[in-house]
């Protein structure tokens, strides 16, 4: 009954862990009809998160439709290890030796944004920090003690956690407001948070490729209805003349 308790306690932890960290998620609107965010975002993905994860239920060839994407461009700018437009977005390192560098397997991220959602995934991306402490010298606000790298460093600097003197409960208090940048990186914080926000966006695309052409058609038959009604309207108007 005692394992059974401390497996249970564990299990929780674990989970509470990797969703919590204690800090709210910032918000992020989605709107999947602006296809240049789309197209930087996929550009982002494959520069610097097939390295390691795949995302096996997407195919090459869907998202440069979808995005309009050129295949001759996107096989020259978007494919680096020579596969098929045909052939699903997959990482070139065996699973199981990434297992072992990174203490966790990089989990496959087709639906990521469904499992996790947007906002968790944009507070996520921008909020690595430094920390000595572990092994790749940072850790995660929205992910504690997470196995991944903070790849996107040379983009945006060395980020650190900034503190400030608040009143909390009628006391002084140090408390976290957020993660500062050292501005080393290419990118200045508002350019991050723009390339950050491409790279969710395409991420919450591949986890349902079939909301774009919704969302497109969806607009269209708005469109369609306010001209109707714009019909109908002159319509009724006609009919009623003489009877008014
Ligand atoms: C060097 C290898 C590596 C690269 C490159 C990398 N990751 Fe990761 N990523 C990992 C590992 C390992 C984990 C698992 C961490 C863990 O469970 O502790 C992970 C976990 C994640 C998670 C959490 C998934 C979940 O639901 O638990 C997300 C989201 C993620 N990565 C997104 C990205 C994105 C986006 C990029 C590109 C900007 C990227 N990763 C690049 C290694 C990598």
């Amino acid at each position: 009954m005692k394992k059974f308790v401390l497996v249970l306690t564990l299990l929780f932890s674990g989970l509470a862990g990797a969703a919590g960290g204690g800090i709210e998620n910032d918000h992020i609107d989605i709107d999947l009809s602006d296809q240049a965010s789309l197209q930087s975002g996929a550009k982002l993905f494959n520069n610097y998160c097939l390295g390691c994860h795949n995302m096996q239920y997407q195919r090459y060839e869907r998202s440069f439709k979808d995005l309009g994407i050129p295949t001759e461009l996107g096989q020259e700018y978007l494919q680096f290890t020579g596969e098929k437009v045909s052939d699903h977005i997959k990482s070139a390192i065996p699973a199981e030796n990434a297992a072992k560098w990174f203490g966790a397997p990089p989990p496959d991220l087709t639906l990521v944004a469904r499992v996790r959602g947007a906002d968790w995934l944009y507070t996520y991306l921008r909020t690595f920090y430094a920390d000595d402490s572990k092994t790749f010298g940072v850790n995660n606000k929205r992910f504690p003690d997470v196995g991944m790298p903070h790849v996107l460093q040379e983009l945006q600097g060395t980020p650190r956690e900034t503190y400030e003197q608040r009143m909390v409960d009628g006391e002084m208090k140090e408390v976290y407001v957020g993660i500062k940048t050292d501005g080393t990186g290419e990118l200045s914080p508002e350019e991050y948070d723009e390339a950050m926000s491409d790279l969710v966006h395409y991420l919450v695309y591949v986890g349902e490729p079939g909301r774009l052409k919704l969302e497109t058609t969806g607009k269209w038959v708005l469109a369609f209805i306010v001209i109707l009604f714009i019909f109908v309207y002159l319509l009724k108007k006609e009919y009623w003349r003489d009877v008014h």
